[in-house]
């Protein structure tokens, strides 16, 4: 009989999925697993029983030691995938000898010390590569919940001399042979949030941003699906990079037939460099499978966002409905005018009130002023604090912008102290919308930032920041002449947290452009974002579906702008931009001064609306989905109250309109479905648009209707224009 060696393994295991890592001795752990929970029929969980080098016969023309994939790939001992590690050092001689020669350019690391943090649940790994003198600590985290696994690895150089780390995984992580297409994020200004779907080849697929922010352009994660997989069901694999600045990430076929997925800081030439003892700490990588389809991978991401957003005190109050200054009044922010407007948002039922651009001192235009952090004194002579009264006496919060990392050189700032933009010595400064960056690594930066910010929050009851960074970076050198876009980041974070630590009532806003700085490293600190600048409610449609795949709705900024919109000139009625912005946290962006009655009263029943249904639309489960006939449909709630809004995107292509299939009921189920309306708002209709099937959805016990009925055939729809939405509560019933 043959007898199998009984291998070592690692295992952590959560509601519905499962890890397993094998150990062999002197290696680094093996991956062996990482998808659906596994269960054994003992009903204890399972794991393999077999070393995975004895089920793996070695092909011809190879070397005589097979190296799987392991947690920790590393070049130049027998691994040719992407390594996990690019890093040498250079070996001094002696003196005038001619030869630094590179040394430590491979690793591999044969030693791995094993710490429990919670059973089956956090463990750290440290492993060690005598050698090259490394240790490489990774820690890996799954969350017994939410099905997230949450990875980040740290070297440190033990030898004597400097380590040039070029590439420092954050996690690597395996993906089943099976998978096909990997669906990641492009974008642009005014277009974050563009779906790129990719066939998975032999060809490395790889996506990086050098632009020194998380960027509108590459979203630092994906999803990778397997055949079949739909927004609903199928088993589907998911990755973020937490972190704001420059990121890498690469999805590599292996021999074995599996991919590789690495994640990590995109390290810019020498920003690795790591003196005798120094560590390189990498962001945190977000990771979870569902076999529940992307809806279900969305659901995951959402409890694991929840579980880090600082709200204070530890709980989200109700999302206040805002009101934003800047497509109203751009730059032209004067007292009088800006107080009108107040109170006219204070009679629409808005919540916070927040002074976009334009309030700090020589603030006209874009091409002055940033750095400037003090009240302009020609538009508020006796600062700011008249207008927060007169907010504040109104029942509304007061929230501000700034753009603290940004200086144009048309500031005082600037004039006093030019050394402290972000530079590199003999190369010419490169300005972006008339600005430049400052190096808020340098303490008397933050510290004077710290200072400016701090006065007029303590002055003035200032709840809110809209904190914005409208630039890409560039020629970003430290004043010693290395390369800073790490260190911007983490001064940014430093800054967000002094900030919030000495305000512990602030909420921050993060605004990138618009969703130019969107991950899970800033909402450690922020508590919304800003998703993007456009918000043309036919745009904003696909920019929040794709949002929502990692975010959840409470802190997806959506705000309804004016029937125009200002960044594609289309025009949309108000119940369809309120419809499209009221799944997000809702807010106004129009100069509300000029509404017409009717207008003002539509807009305030939405905004009442909102008031009812918020609870239901955040902190709940969200659904996506597309349908033929130009539908996009999103539920959000729990399992026994949903709230669905159909948008009908393109007129129909039908005489008579299709059902909507709606999978994510219950089959076993009974649902009371009501129309929801806004109060005195009939919904938009086509000619010939009345049936007494939805008068019915507005009686007060609506229409009583089977689950498998819904799921299978579906939701009748009323024939109505394009760019309109149908709203629907379904209540399971007893
Ligand atoms: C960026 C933001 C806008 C606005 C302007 C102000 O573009 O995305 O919402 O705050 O800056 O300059």
């Amino acid at each position: 009989m043959t007898t199998l060696t009984a291998p070592r393994f690692i295992s952590l295991h959560s509601r519905h999925t499962s890890v397993v890592l094998e150990l062999p001795d002197n290696e680094a752990p093996l991956w062996r697993y990482w998808g659906p929970r596994l269960q054994s029929a003992t009903h204890r969980p399972a794991s393999a029983s077999f070393a995975l080098r004895e089920a793996r016969p070695l092909p011809s023309f190879m070397l005589d030691f097979d190296q799987p994939l392991s947690l920790a790939p590393s070049f130049g001992v027998g691994w040719f995938g992407q390594s996990a590690l690019l890093a040498h050092r250079i070996q001094r001689t002696a003196e005038g000898s001619g030869s630094n020669p590179c040394v430590d350019f491979a690793q591999a690391f044969t030693d791995c010390q094993v710490t429990w943090l919670k059973h089956e649940q956090e463990v750290a790994l440290t492993l060690t590569d005598q050698v090259a003198q490394l240790s490489l600590k990774i820690e890996l985290k799954l969350d017994p919940d939410s099905d997230v696994l949450v990875l980040k690895s740290s070297l440190q150089n033990q030898g004597h001399s400097a380590l040039n780390v070029q590439w420092l995984a954050a996690a690597t992580l395996p993906i089943p042979g099976r998978a096909d297409t990997v669906r990641s994020y492009a974008g642009q200004h005014n277009h974050e949030f563009l779906l790129q779907a990719d066939v998975l080849s032999r060809s490395q697929w790889r996506r990086e941003s050098r632009r020194g922010r998380t960027s509108h352009d590459t979203f630092p994660g994906a999803v990778v699906t397997t055949p079949g997989a739909t927004e609903n069901a199928g088993l589907v694999f998911g990755a973020h990079l937490a972190w704001s600045g420059n990121h890498q990430q690469t999805i590599e076929w292996l021999h074995d037939g599996q991919y590789q997925w690495q994640l990590g800081e995109w390290l810019a030439p020498g920003e690795g460099m790591l003196a005798a003892g120094a560590s390189l700490q990498t962001p945190e990588v977000v990771a979870t499978c569902s076999t529940r389809g992307l809806n279900g991978l969305a659901s995951n991401f959402h409890a694991e966002l929840r579980a880090r957003l600082p709200w204070a005190k530890g709980q989200m109050r109700p999302r206040p409905v805002h009101l934003n200054t800047w497509e109203g009044f751009y730059f032209d922010v004067h007292p009088e005018p800006v107080k009108a407007l107040a109170t006219a948002a204070a009679a629409l039922g808005i919540e916070r009130f927040v002074l976009d651009d334009g309030w700090f001192n020589g603030r006209h235009h874009d091409r002055a002023a940033l750095g400037d952090w003090w009240p302009d004194a020609s538009k508020f002579p006796q600062g700011l604090g008249t207008l927060v009264e007169h907010v504040n006496s109104l029942g509304m919060e007061f929230g501000l912008w700034f753009e603290p990392e940004m200086v144009n050189p048309d500031s005082e700032l600037y004039r006093a102290h030019p050394d402290w933009a972000l530079q590199l010595k003999g190369r010419p400064l490169i300005t972006a919308r008339n600005q430049l960056v400052l190096d808020i690594s340098r303490p008397e930066v933050s510290n004077y930032l710290f200072q400016k910010m701090d006065a007029l929050l303590s002055a003035h009851p200032i709840r809110y920041i809209k904190w914005d960074h409208n630039r890409d970076l560039t020629t970003a050198g430290l004043l010693d002449g290395s390369p800073g876009y790490r260190a911007q980041v983490q001064a940014a974070y430093a800054l967000m947290a002094r900030l919030g630590a000495a305000h512990p009532d602030l909420e921050i806003e993060s605004c990138s452009g618009g969703g130019g700085r969107i991950d899970f490293g800033v909402l450690r600190y922020a508590h919304r974002v800003w998703t993007s600048d456009c918000i043309d409610a036919m745009s904003r449609i696909t920019i929040q579906q794709g949002f929502l795949q990692f975010f959840p709705p409470e802190i997806m900024g959506s705000h309804v702008g004016s029937a125009k919109a200002h960044t594609t000139g289309r025009t949309q009625s108000l119940a369809f931009r309120a419809a499209v912005a009221m799944t997000g946290h809702l807010g106004v962006e129009l100069d509300a001064r000029h509404l017409t009655d009717t207008e003002a009263t539509e807009l305030k029943a939405w905004i009442a609306l909102y008031k009812q249904l918020r609870d239901h639309l955040h902190q709940s489960q969200v659904w996506r989905g597309t349908h033929a006939d130009g539908l996009v449909w999103q539920a959000h709630g729990h399992g026994d109250e949903l709230l669905l809004f159909v948008y009908r995107t393109q007129p129909t292509n039908h005489r008579y309109i299709p059902a909507l299939p709606l999978p994510m009921l219950d089959t076993y189920a009974c649902y009371q479905v009501q129309e929801i309306l806004p109060e005195g708002t009939v919904r938009a209709t086509g000619p010939h648009s009345t049936a007494p099937f939805f008068d019915a959805l507005n009686d007060p016990q609506g229409v009583e209707l089977d689950g498998s009925w819904l799921v299978h055939s579906g939701l009748p729809l009323p024939r109505a224009p394009a760019e309109t939405v149908f709203m629907v509560r379904l209540r399971r019933m007893a």
